[in-house]
């Protein structure tokens, strides 16, 4: 099956992100978005985004060479491909849907129960869940074999790979069409069952939980933490920032999986839940580990 067109439902972080890509990939993206503010926010970042990846040398539309008149057509260009709507219904006609609404899986649950109404019986729904059983998402469907995962990560224009997630139910056709648009959309993808955590989340989540507990017992600061796991182990950032850039509620949300699933070792750290719990979640909040 070819793709030549996706809908992204959920334009936060990561949708956004993903709509970015495939659109700087050639393909025409629906996104929906209930929040108007939301939607707004992220068309102007989607645009600074696509602005800054042409001036890195890393986007190239209508053959500049970088500079920002150049990066401006290729916004103009790249932003054209893109629909923005609140309506689910208009993904009524997509083969690939890809689902990004926030980890919730009441909400998750809801939103692929719609689309498996509106959308063709033959279309493929894939979740960029990072901890939310695909089996049971396949199960809200009458296409369990058609539900997959496509774990982006954050910053996804920046990010190489996906984790293509196999519910117990996936078809192999499924997992081959969908690596295929991970492919086409300039990502290297790895396969994997769909486990708790799936690889990333299981093996990266206890380093950030361990920093976090490193913090609490003052066993050092912030600052001297992440130097020391970013200088001596070569991490592009150190593990505290990282969790202010995934969101602390986030890395929460998936340490409460994993512990849930997986035993004792995943709990989160006490420190953890109180920040998520006094709003401090990280960039997006203003607030986390550090300052923004
Ligand atoms: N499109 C494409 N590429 C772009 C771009 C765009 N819009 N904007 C910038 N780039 C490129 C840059 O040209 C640069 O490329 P080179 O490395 O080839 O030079 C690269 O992206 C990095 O950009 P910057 O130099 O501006 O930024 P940086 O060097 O400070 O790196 C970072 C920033 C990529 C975020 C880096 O710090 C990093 O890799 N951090 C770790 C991030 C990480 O681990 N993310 C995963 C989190 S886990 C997750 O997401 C899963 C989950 O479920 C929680």
């Amino acid at each position: 099956m070819e793709i030549k067109r996706i809908a992204v439902i959920g334009a936060g972080t990561m949708g956004r992100g993903i709509a970015e890509v495939a659109a700087v990939a050639g393909l025409d993206v629906l996104i929906v978005e209930v929040s108007e503010s939301q939607r707004k926010l992220s068309q102007t970042q989607v645009r600074k985004s696509i602005e800054q990846g042409v001036r890195a040398g890393k986007i190239f539309a209508g053959g500049g060479s970088g500079t920002t008149a150049d990066a401006a057509a290729a916004a103009d260009v790249i932003s054209s491909r893109i629909i923005w709507t609140d309506d689910i219904d208009a993904a009524a006609m997509t083969k690939f849907v890809i689902e990004a609404v926030p980890e919730e899986e009441s909400l998750k649950l809801d939103v692929f129960s719609r689309l498996d109404g509106v959308c063709p019986p033959t279309a493929i729904l894939a979740s960029n869940t990072s901890s939310i059983s695909l089996t049971r998402l396949a199960s809200a469907t009458g296409r369990p074999d058609r539900v997959v995962g496509m774990h982006f990560f954050n910053p996804v224009p920046m990010m190489a790979p996906v984790e293509i997630v196999r519910a117990a139910t996936t078809s192999e056709d499924t997992v081959e069409t969908t690596r295929r648009l991970a492919e086409q959309m300039g990502k290297q993808a790895f396969v994997v069952q769909g486990r708790p955590g799936f690889v990333v989340n299981r093996v990266l989540m206890p380093l950030i939980n361990e920093a976090a507990i490193a913090l609490h017992e003052g066993v050092a600061d912030a600052v001297t933490i992440d130097g020391l796991m970013k200088l001596g182990c070569n991490h592009p950032m150190g593990p505290l920032r990282l969790a202010d850039l995934v969101g602390l509620d986030v890395c929460v949300s998936i340490l409460h999986v994993l512990h849930r699933e997986l035993g004792d070792k995943f709990c989160p750290c006490p420190l953890l839940i109180d920040m998520v719990q006094a709003g401090k979640l990280g960039r997006k909040s203003g607030e986390g580990f550090y300052k923004y």
